[in-house]
């Protein structure tokens, strides 16, 4: 037997016993008449105890030739501790040791496996193994289990089964970019990894199989960000016999779930807005609404005549930063030129400041009257000490870029508490939305989203206008799931497929499987996919992911431990029939 007991657990109710520890060495402290060393494993530390007059000799020279991160085994007595550390379960106690065994010794590690560690990201991506022996991330690790655990028991009973779809598939063209596979066995042909199970979870629903549930891997292909990995995992589900409103009750139900069970936090029903909402009030279809600062429309007010700038913009739009009118000039030229990046790409920012006194300046003092500029704190319901920053352009830019400025508005002002959490759905989102690139309509949601049945005669007229029965759930602003009801009539699926500027022949070799299980009895169905990355994330208190992965990609979607993508053999590619050729 390697152990007794785990390093996390003695305290002084086993003072006296005899007890064997088997872990890792986290330090040594050698001070020549006493040594200790704290033993490490993944339940805690417990302090070894080895001193001249109790030890003996070789056994005291034995510690002494321990490093950092060796695997040893003691045995020793569980002895009252000197000096308490009140800090961690073990602390009232230490072993004394009798009986020491090195498993095996190690390098001295590239960084300290301490909480706060001296190793950069990509050291220890590199030492993912080593990094996880830490704490910040092997506690998100078990927090990670805790939650696919708390998942799996509530869908379970709430009758939901799992059920495993494959992951060699076939491409599809619609969504991200897909990772391919060659085939050896069929030379010249592709298989695809999902990017999600939607097509096979749709085909389950008409196999019978009703509520469906997979904690699963899907695989995209796409640009990273914070919480975007190119392999990323959902709780994805479907439901059959139901309407939008089974699958938001029943999902909100599993989140209310989590956030009691892990945060100990209870909710009221999640509050929904609708897309054209969620747009004109946040200019984001995911809000952050733990805190206010709300769009305020100022067309009215400022469109007249008096400033260029404005009269030839399609919407002008602000948003109070409360409490704001004390930044300094400096403070409100750096903003400017934050919102001018690029990235951002306004063309400048204005402002009008409410201050403390009860007096008012703005950047366009010269353009209107204080009549007129005390109009536009009405609107805001700016109160003295406020600065109300405004953007102007055409409706969809300014709303992104004022919605970005909300954004780090919140962040300089610390607004965005991460153990706040303000969970809502947004609903009623466009079917379809217009690529430049492509130069045609593309899903917003996928292919298999149902229009809204009143929409339905929009779809030849306006298609832009057509509205999906389809939903997200945003937590703290960011898209923790999305899902749909579902087409489930082959000729509505035709038209969808013709609208996306499918021909009939590419739907049917894209998507002929489907097409044609729709002609045997497909029932209505609906589902849901949540990104469970994400959702363990913020749960967590953090928005990067890749904390909450144990092995995760890097920016540019590597893994560096084990330094994939890499070439393969000349050989690998004969065999698969793709040989670079000159
Ligand atoms: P969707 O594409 O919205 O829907 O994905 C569902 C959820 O998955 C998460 N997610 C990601 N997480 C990490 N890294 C990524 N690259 C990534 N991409 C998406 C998000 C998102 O809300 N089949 C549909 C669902 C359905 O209709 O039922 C789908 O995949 O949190």
């Amino acid at each position: 037997m390697y152990r007794t007991n785990t390093c996390g657990e003695l305290n002084e109710t086993n003072i006296g016993q005899t007890v064997t520890l088997a872990g890792w060495v986290q330090t040594v402290r050698d001070k020549g008449f006493v040594l200790w060393i704290d033993l490490r494993d993944r339940y805690g530390i417990t302090q070894l105890v080895f001193d001249e007059q109790r030890t003996d000799k070789t056994l005291l020279e034995q510690a002494r030739k321990l490093g950092r991160e060796f695997v040893i085994q003691a045995v020793g007595q569980v002895i009252e501790r000197a000096s308490k550390n009140p800090n961690i379960p073990t602390g009232n106690i230490e072993i004394l040791v009798k009986k020491l065994q090195i498993l095996n010794a190690s390098l001295t590690p590239p960084f300290t496996i301490e909480d706060e560690t001296d190793g950069g990201e990509e050291l220890r991506m590199k030492y993912r193994y080593l990094d996880i022996r830490r704490n910040p991330v092997k506690d998100k690790l078990v927090f990670r289990s805790k939650v696919a655990h708390l998942v799996r028991n509530y869908l379970s009973q709430e009758g939901f089964i799992e059920i495993e779809t494959p992951v060699l598939i076939k491409s599809t063209p619609e969504g991200a970019r897909d990772f391919v596979v060659p085939s050896r066995m069929n030379q010249g042909q592709f298989y695809a990894l999902p990017q999600s199970p939607q097509t096979f979870k749709q085909l389950l629903m008409i196999a019978g199989m009703d509520k469906y549930f997979q904690i699963v891997k899907c695989f995209r292909d796409e640009d990273l960000r914070a919480d975007r990995q190119p392999e990323f995992t959902q709780i994805d589900c479907e439901m059959s016999f139901v309407e939008q409103e089974d699958v938001l009750n029943t999902f909100e139900g599993m989140a209310k779930h989590l956030f009691k069970e892990l945060r100990g936090l209870d909710f009221d029903k999640f509050p929904r807005i609708t897309y054209a909402e969620a747009m004109r009030r946040y200019g984001n279809d995911k809000p952050d609404i733990r805190f206010g600062m709300e769009f305020v429309e100022l067309n009215d007010e400022l469109k007249n005549g008096s400033f260029k700038v404005f009269d030839e913009a399609e919407l002008v739009v602000g948003i109070n930063a409360e409490g704001c009118a004390s930044y300094t000039r400096k403070q409100i030229d750096e903003l400017t030129d934050w919102v001018k990046r690029p990235q951002i790409g306004s063309g400048g920012l204005v402002y009008v400041r409410y201050n403390q006194d009860g007096t008012i300046k703005s950047s366009v003092d010269k353009f209107y009257s204080e009549d007129q500029l005390k109009k536009v704190l009405e609107k805001t319901q700016a109160k003295a000490g406020d600065l109300i920053l405004i953007l102007s352009g055409k409706a969809d830019k300014v709303r992104s870029q004022l919605s970005a400025l909300r954004m780090e508005l919140a962040e300089r002002l610390n607004l965005r508490n991460p153990d706040v959490f303000a969970p809502l759905w947004v609903v009623d989102f466009p079917l379809l939305e217009w690529s430049e690139e492509e130069n045609r309509y593309v899903a917003m949601h996928h292919p298999f989203t149902s229009p809204k049945p009143e929409d339905i005669s929009l779809m030849e007229t306006e298609p832009g206008k057509v509205r999906a029965n389809a939903y997200d759930m945003v937590l703290n602003g960011n898209e923790v799931g999305g899902g749909s009801v579902r087409i489930f009539d082959r000729d509505l699926q035709a038209k969808m497929f013709d609208l996306l500027g499918f021909s009939s022949e590419d739907a049917e070799a894209q998507f002929g499987f489907l097409m044609n299980a729709f002609k045997y009895g497909a029932p209505p169905h609906a589902g849901i996919a949540l990104g469970f990355d994400r959702l363990t994330a913020i749960l967590g208190g953090q928005e990067v992911i890749r904390d909450f992965i144990a092995f995760p990609k890097n920016n540019s979607g590597r893994d560096v431990m084990i330094d994939a993508p890499s070439s393969i053999h000349q050989q690998q590619l004969d065999e698969l029939g793709i040989g670079l050729k000159e």
